[in-house]
């Protein structure tokens, strides 16, 4: 099915099943333990031998030599397989780093060999008696010193151009009455899903089996080909339960050439999973940024000049960081510039996590746009309000939003937090110890869409399965795919089964950019209005006015069950979705708006973030239960890049020293307080036919910035530098607040 022509009204719209809160239908499996993670699969593997990855102990530089000479005798060791025994390996193109390194090294890490023994531990300890001897080169490991380097990267499909430019931004920030010009900064950050990356790998013959934690089942294979050098027909990968992915699992990862490779020198199955010291560098992660931006605006509070430039690095092939991409559709503005330039560095793969772009640039792009309606004197909610446009700002009134409601955002959000209540002027209110602050921003992040297939067939029993490699990483994929094959179908949920995650499965849109709700049910809705055809069709009525509810189909006053009309031995059918230009013609987008309340300990900095309320405007929410759920994770990792989140790098190694959850710091449970989520009831019909969009990664962005621009309320510290550690804050704190709270001893 080509989508190219908006919505009409559909089956979808009845709202029977889809719009409902309906619970996860594969909960019971996870919380009871019965859903098979990739690292537990005794049913179909269980004489797995385990598989120890031995990272890189350089970061640059060559392999020498490795002398497996005592690691080999070690106990329970099967086999040990490095660049030098590993047989012939391509790299996968959509790898930047090779997953196995040799002898080139190119980051901290990098997987040198698996060791394969009897147990884990047996592999760990062997994996410690491996010689490896390198020849160590000086990398480029800081971002502010490769600054200078770095250049105009080339124009790619998610960033556009690096370079835009809108009217005379130069002249016009020039002549603007009131400016902003200040330089943020974000740091590296680590995905640091529940489970780490994992993989059971099998060979039967030439034909290898990857039961793995991915994101991606299609681009799994065909990398997983280029790199092994193998047909894609050969290669099965299952991933029908994800622990969480965050973009670490878009690609295969070293975990799934580690085991392919294990397992193919055992001769017999072998599984591997990165310890979690070893996600921070052998996988990928959130790249730094430095942002500059420029905001010159008139006394009437109008933007005239917005200005928007990033700088990032990335392993040579590499790419940047799209920090400026909401700055180029946000806010109007006649004259405007963004650019984007790359710099080389030797740190381990910079990649997608959660929000890629967005999430560091509304970190940014939101304080800005609160010292500009501080300096404009006029309530940071009205200067969002006041630069709403309808349509692309870079492409003038020629290219409309497809559904836009950012000001019933802004407006709902405000009145449901209580923003009257905020004074204005910092470090005001006062709470014994706690200096109290309200902050908002934005929430914006663009509505991708990819062809999605799905295979949907009813029984003789009257039971609807579908079939799809999309993955559900946590974000409730099951379920709504369940709904919209029911509603589509006219069945109760507990008459559908859904399957996920395999690719002998026709091949979705997986995971990814949150495009993965929109587009695989309207994947399946495509199949289900094949099936609805063959369906009526066999039934005898005409597929124009046929109804399918209840279980039952029903046509001009005749009725029959769908299992009869279905018959034993069932129908079948398989479609896609494929989508047109209607993102090109129609800017498509998410948008919200996020508040926080904050205290600021007067003496120690100490900050506590104490409510939070979030509104979106992300088209039709197909479960409100399921996009509630992600918008609380997403808000709460905002809250971990506001105030906890920095991978510290050694500038010695290039290594993010801090490589473990004690000292990666991210939200606990205490930390987060009540979260408000609110989603407004709207539709886009350019979106899909499902008329939806996704909130998976609209609900990180501009969390960061609520928080921050709460803290200079509560106590009139600007903190630029991500994230804000009360070291940042002591030396500002008012100075009178501080000795007050010593007098009366409450900081002791
Ligand atoms: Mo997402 S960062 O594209 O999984």
């Amino acid at each position: 099915m080509r989508f190219d022509t908006p919505a009409q009204t559909n089956e979808i719209d009845r709202l029977k099943v889809v719009g409902k809160p309906v619970d996860r239908i594969e909960g019971k499996l996870k919380t009871t333990g019965k859903a098979p993670y990739a690292y537990e699969r005794h049913d179909v593997a269980p004489n797995a031998a385990y598989g120890y990855m031995l990272g890189s102990a350089v970061a640059k530089g060559r392999i020498e030599g490795i002398d497996l000479s005592q690691a080999r005798r070690a106990p329970g060791v099967l086999t040990i397989v490095t660049y030098e025994n590993a047989g012939k390996l391509g790299k996968a193109e959509a790898n930047t780093a090779r997953l196995m390194a040799g002898p080139e090294v190119q980051h901290f890490d990098q997987a040198v060999a698996v060791v394969v023994a009897e147990t884990f531990e047996q592999a760990r300890a062997a994996s410690k008696l491996i010689r490896v001897r390198y020849a160590k080169t000086n990398g480029a490991y800081d971002l502010a010193a490769a600054r200078r380097t770095a250049v105009m990267p080339e124009a790619n499909e998610y960033m556009g151009q690096a370079d835009t430019a809108v009217g005379d931004f130069a002249a016009a920030f020039a002549a603007a009455p009131v400016k902003v010009d200040e330089t943020y900064t974000t740091p590296d950050q680590c995905h640091a899903m529940m489970e780490p990356h994992a993989t059971t790998a099998a060979w039967d013959g030439d034909k290898l089996t990857l039961w793995t934690s991915n994101q991606m089942i299609a681009w799994g294979v065909r990398d997983v080909s280029e790199t092994l050098l193998i047909p894609k027909e050969n290669i099965h990968i299952v991933s029908p339960y994800v622990g969480g992915g965050f973009g670490a699992k878009l690609w295969v990862r070293s975990d799934a050439l580690m085991a392919a490779l294990g397992a193919r020198a055992a001769g017999r199955p072998v599984k591997v999973a990165l310890a979690r010291g070893q996600v921070f560098n052998n996988t990928t992660h959130r790249p730094a940024t430095i942002q500059r931006i420029r905001i010159g605006a008139g006394r009437d509070g109008r933007i005239a000049a917005i200005g928007h430039e990033s700088w990032s690095g990335d392993l040579a092939g590499g790419g940047p960081e799209l920090a400026v991409n909401q700055t180029r559709l946000l806010y109007a503005g006649p004259n405007r510039m963004t650019a984007y330039r790359l710099a080389t560095l030797d740190l381990p793969e910079g990649n997608a996590m959660r929000a890629p772009g967005e999430a560091p640039g509304m970190m940014a792009l939101e304080i800005a746009m609160d010292e500009a309606a501080e300096k404009l004197k006029i309530d940071p909610v009205q200067f969002r309000i006041l630069n709403d446009t309808q349509f692309d700002p870079e492409a003038g009134s020629k290219r409309p939003f497809s559904h836009r409601n950012l000001v019933g955002c802004l407006q709902t959000g405000a009145e449901r937090f209580g923003w009257s209540r905020r004074n204005p002027t910092p470090a005001q209110v006062r709470e014994g110890r706690w200096l109290v602050g309200m902050g908002m921003a934005s929430a914006f992040r663009g509505n991708l869409t990819e062809t999605s297939a799905a295979r949907v067939g009813v029984d003789g029993k009257g039971v609807v399965t579908v079939a799809t490699d999309m993955t559900d990483i946590g974000t409730g994929s099951y379920t709504v795919i369940a709904q919209t094959a029911a509603e589509m179908m006219g069945v109760p949920m507990d008459k559908v089964v859904v399957l996920l995650g395999d690719s002998s499965f026709p091949v979705s849109a997986g995971s990814g950019g949150q495009w993965g709700g929109n587009s695989a049910t309207a994947g399946v809705y495509a199949a289900c209005v094949k099936l609805r055809g063959l369906v009526a069709q066999k039934a005898g009525f005409n597929a124009a006015d046929v109804v399918f509810d209840g279980g039952k189909v029903s046509s001009g006053g005749r009725s029959v069950t769908l299992a009869e009309a279905a018959g034993e031995a069932g129908l079948s059918a398989e479609d896609a979705i494929e989508f047109g230009d209607l993102a090109k013609t129609y800017a498509q987008a998410t948008f919200g708006a996020h508040f926080a309340e904050v205290g600021v300990d007067a003496a120690t900095g100490e900050i506590r973030v104490r409510r939070m309320s979030g509104v979106f405007g992300a088209g039709r929410i197909l479960n409100p239960k399921a996009a509630r759920s992600q918008v609380i994770g997403a808000m709460t990792m905002g809250v971990g890049a506001a105030l906890m989140e920095e991978a510290v790098i050694d500038q010695r190694s290039g290594c993010f020293i801090n490589h473990d959850m004690a000292e990666y710091q991210v939200p606990v449970h205490a930390d987060i307080p009540h979260q408000e989520v609110i989603f407004l009831d709207e539709v886009d019909d350019k979106s899909s036919p499902m008329k939806a969009k996704g909130v998976g990664e609209l609900g990180i962005c501009g969390v960061a910035a609520a928080v921050a621009n709460a803290v200079y309320n509560a106590c009139g510290v600007r903190i630029r530098e991500y994230p804000l550690t009360l070291d940042k804050l002591l030396a500002g704190l008012p100075a009178t607040h501080r000795q007050a709270a010593k007098a009366s001893g409450a900081a002791e």
